[in-house]
């Protein structure tokens, strides 16, 4: 459930209207609504009030400092992959207990950075990078919360680029190492074994892969218990799909009762990783038309946003509903959707149906509160554009458009001969 409604055929986000938003900072802009962004925090609570549970939002998805404030607010912790994301979830306020750390190539300094800020628990991903956690921690004299992450080998049926707990991918240790690699990781005073995790993919619209996946790192942590190892945290990851078009993905309900039923009468404290179910459908992308252009092939609405504002259509070739910002009686054609980069590649939409429209006109890219900011660039040196977070009738800028300047900060011009 978003707050993206027309009203009076004019878009709104929550009790805004978009086109006023838009004559005021301009466009391209993101848009994001606060009070989506804390039902699905809710939505992700409840379901899981039945056990002890810890919703880490994964700054990946969205690491705007309002947009982590607004759920770290709502009770949630941070799932980070970087020294950048850990700084930008402290600045936003989320406590640094409720803060896990994943990724396959956390560096030495990273770690120092998340040992000193003392977090939850580093999600280990190999033996490697236990032995680098514990020698930052024995200079640093501290002691570590660690888990490893697993990957449990089952097929996420998402797109192969976001499938991340298939054997072939490079993601945690596989599961068959773990009991051993837990019994190495239980004799080094520099480690407190608090978790095990596992992350299998994003974008996943079914239930069967998340109790599968559940299921194998129970077995792995039954399994410690009878070794004298006890464990704490379960924290299964992200993934819980969206709906960009068509997709039926589990709702929070559904995914928490699935969890809660495996994990009924255990003792564990469950993490989940959401970021796309959290923000995907609380953004939006609002883009002007600038010129249509018209082939003996197409139709090419030529808007003023492209691949460096919202990377998904031509990475992922991810489908994103387009609306027109205000309804229209006139006929509706097939459309390709493109920006100003000098790439084939550059489109937001392919053969969409669209209403004929106007230079000038507004159009509103569905779905693009995550991964959309976030994996955006300067490429063709365009600066990056606003964010804008509404909550009820107010709106304000919570990130400002980049300017020329911002474009070439850092860099410096040598006269050479
Ligand atoms: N936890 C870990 C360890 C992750 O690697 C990810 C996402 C998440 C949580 C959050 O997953 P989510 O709930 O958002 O599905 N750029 C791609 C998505 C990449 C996801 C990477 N990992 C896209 O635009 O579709």
């Amino acid at each position: 459930m978003d707050l993206f409604n027309f009203i009076a055929g004019k878009l709104h986000c929550e009790e805004v209207s978009v086109a006023k938003i838009a004559e005021e900072v301009g466009t391209p802009f993101y848009l994001y609504s606060a009070n989506t962004l804390k039902r699905h925090i809710s939505a992700f609570n409840n379901a899981l009030s039945s056990l002890d549970h810890l919703v880490c939002f994964a700054v990946k998805a969205n690491s705007n400092l309002q947009v982590l404030n607004i759920v770290g607010k709502q009770g949630a912790g941070a799932d980070i992959v970087s020294g950048g994301e850990l700084f930008r979830a402290l600045k936003a306020g989320i406590p640094a207990e409720k803060i896990v750390y994943s990724g396959v190539g956390k560096t030495k300094p990273e770690i120092s950075q998340a040992l000193e800020a003392g977090i939850l628990m580093f999600n280990m991903e190999s033996l490697e990078e236990m032995e680098a956690i514990c020698s930052v921690a024995a200079n640093l004299g501290k002691k570590a919360q660690v888990s490893f992450r697993v990957n449990p080998d089952v097929d996420p049926k998402t797109h192969p680029y976001i499938s991340t707990g298939l054997k072939k991918n490079k993601f945690g240790l596989p599961i068959v190492e773990a009991l051993e690699a837990y019994k190495e990781a239980v004799q080094r005073n520099e480690l407190e074994v608090v978790g095990i995790s596992c992350h299998i993919g994003s974008q996943i619209t079914e239930l069967s892969p998340f109790v599968d996946a559940l299921k194998r790192v129970l077995r792995v942590a039954d399994a410690l218990k009878k070794e004298g190892v006890g464990i704490k945290y379960i924290d299964i990851g992200g993934g819980v799909g969206i709906r960009y078009k068509d997709e039926t993905p589990p709702t929070p309900e559904e995914y928490g009762k699935a969890i809660a039923d495996i994990l009924a009468g255990t003792d564990f404290t469950v993490i989940v990783e959401p970021g796309r179910a959290i923000a995907g459908n609380a953004g939006i992308l609002v883009t002007r038309l600038i010129y249509t252009k018209e082939t003996p092939e197409k139709t090419f609405y030529i808007v003023d946003a492209a691949m460096n504002d919202l990377a998904r259509p031509s990475l992922y070739k991810a489908y994103h509903e387009i609306v027109a910002v205000e309804e229209r009686d006139v006929p509706w054609k097939a459309v390709d959707v493109v920006g100003p980069i000098c790439e084939t590649g550059d489109f937001l939409a392919r053969d969409r149906e669209l209403p004929q429209m106007e230079p000038g006109d507004l159009l509103a890219v569905k779905s693009a509160g995550a991964y959309g900011f976030t994996m955006s660039s300067n490429y063709n040196s365009r600066p990056r554009p606003p964010e804008v977070v509404v909550s009820g009738n107010d709106f304000w800028i919570a990130r400002k458009r980049e300017t020329y300047e911002d474009l070439v900060r850092g860099e410096t011009i040598r006269e050479i001969a």
